[in-house]
């Protein structure tokens, strides 16, 4: 049975005061609708359809990547009119699995319960118990089983004892839903056309009607505004903490890390406090980060060690390096086993060859470095003219005295040495000395200046 999948988030989203439509508030920095746009593709699906309201060039703009059927409800009349958007990109014989788009942490293992449930009932219902179900939709029951969602606007005193709620979340066939959903009317107490009701239509008609629950409660949890949100992202990352320790990660305080992307990992990682890992990042055997360091879209090597405040992005960094503290790691920074950047350095596009040592106060970038190359204090590759970028070359073997300028574009060659203190502008030949600096002059019995007094 082909499965077509339609995600409601046409409402607007008042509460989180803001101009950025509701579903494009970002959970583990992806807009709230993402997370479930990309469970839905994890699934065998046909076609998602996107009922959406606001916000149409946000939207698309920030969804491009993804294959969608783009259903604008202009007035948001209920749950049952937004479904009647994506009508015409449903099949009667497809299964319709219906989800709200602002509950970002549904996963794909309950998605299937759910759809497994579709297999002996013509509809089913994703239900929780809720230990204050104010608000939400009761699940009334009778000897048979389900018969109908009460709506709390509309539910007696007694049906608001129910705990069982409707998330929202639902699946039946194509035929059965148009049908049904031509019958809607919005004779209740908030005058919608909810998509409730055909819950009813399909037990007068004598049809069973199964339930499945999440595996984790917060999976349909709703944002509605930025409280809600920065609770969501905290579960979320807790869980994601958790998973990563039973992986054989250790975590200093597993509520103090947060994870904007997808990890890979060795054996015996350690992180400490504070870490913020974005995109793909991908952290080889023993690989320890310590505190307040921020990676992004970066690949570390088995054996090195990120020091504390360090800031690493586009970055791939070999077997054995060391890293900070507090290092600046800039795009295209290619660090080749046993290199080590120390504190205050910045580098960016810069390859730096095996074993070399760039330990404090320098700028490198668009530099090519060899091995074994020491690189003293405060040497500033100048690589920016004002219009140009240009290219500094350092063979192996070199060594660059402090407080050195190289100008670029420029080639130091194998096994030469910077005398500190220098600029160099012109090429240096393979174990040249070049020296650049006003020469020292020792004035003797120079009297120092006294104060004046008046
Ligand atoms: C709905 C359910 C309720 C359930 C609750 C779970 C109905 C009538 N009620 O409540 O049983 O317990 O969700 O959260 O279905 N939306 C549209 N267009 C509209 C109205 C809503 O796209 O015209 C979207 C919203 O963006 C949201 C979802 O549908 O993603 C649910 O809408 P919301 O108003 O939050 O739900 P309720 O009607 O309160
Ligand atoms: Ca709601």
């Amino acid at each position: 049975m082909a499965l077509t999948a339609i995600i409601l988030a046409a409402g607007k989203g008042t509460r989180m005061k803001s101009s950025l439509p509701k579903v494009l508030h970002k959970i583990a920095d992806k807009p709230i609708v993402e997370h479930i746009i990309e469970t839905v593709e994890s699934l065998d699906c046909n076609g998602i359809n996107l009922v959406y309201g606001h916000g149409a060039e946000q939207l698309q703009a920030a969804l491009s990547k993804h294959d969608l059927n783009w259903c604008l409800q202009a007035d948001q009349l209920g749950t049952g009119h937004a479904v009647k958007q994506a009508l015409p990109y449903v099949d009667d014989n497809d299964d319709v699995l219906i989800l709200v788009g602002d509950a970002p942490l549904i996963s794909a293992d309950t998605l299937q319960l759910l759809i497994e449930q579709k297999q002996q009932c013509p509809l089913a219902l994703l239900t929780v118990n809720m230990a204050d179900p104010s608000g939400m939709g009761r699940i009334i029951r009778d000897d048979n089983g389900i018969v109908a969602i009460v709506e709390h606007k509309d539910a007696t005193e007694q049906q608001r004892q129910i705990n069982e709620i409707n998330t929202g979340i639902m699946i039946m066939g194509g035929a059965d839903l148009k049908r049904w959903l031509a019958d809607l009317s919005n004779d209740n107490a908030q005058n919608e056309y909810y998509l409730t009701d055909v819950i009813a239509m399909a037990a007068n008609e004598g049809k069973a009607i199964g339930s499945a629950q999440p595996f984790w409660d917060k999976e349909v949890e709703g944002i509605n505004n930025r409280l809600q949100l920065a609770t969501l992202e905290r579960a979320l990352q807790e869980k994601i903490a958790e998973g990563l320790m039973l992986e054989g990660v250790t975590l200093a305080d597993p509520k103090r890390i947060d994870v904007r992307g997808e990890l890979t990992l060795g054996m015996d990682v350690t992180i400490d406090v504070n870490a913020v890992l974005e995109g793909q990042v991908t952290l080889g055997d023993n690989v320890s980060i310590g505190p307040n360091c921020v990676l992004k879209n970066c690949h570390v090597a088995a054996n090195t060690a990120i020091e504390a405040f360090s800031h690493i992005e586009d970055a791939v960094i070999g077997e054995s390096c060391t890293i900070g503290p507090y290092a600046r790691l800039r795009p295209g920074s290619v660090l080749e086993n046993n290199a080590k950047i120390g504190n205050f350095v910045e580098t960016k596009k810069a390859h730096i060859g095996e074993g070399s040592k760039v330990n404090h106060l320098s700028y490198i970038g668009d530099t090519d470095m060899g091995q074994k190359v020491n690189i003293g204090a405060g040497t500033i590759t100048c690589n920016y003219d004002g219009v140009n970028k240009s290219k500094t070359t350092i063979g192996d073997g070199v060594f660059v005295g402090s407080n050195t300028s190289l100008v670029a574009p420029v080639t130091l060659g194998n096994l030469s040495s910077i005398g500190a203190g220098s600029t160099i502008t012109k090429d240096v030949g393979d174990e040249d000395l070049a020296i650049s600096r006003g020469k020292q002059r020792n004035i003797s019995g120079w009297p120092r200046p006294v104060k004046k007094d008046n």
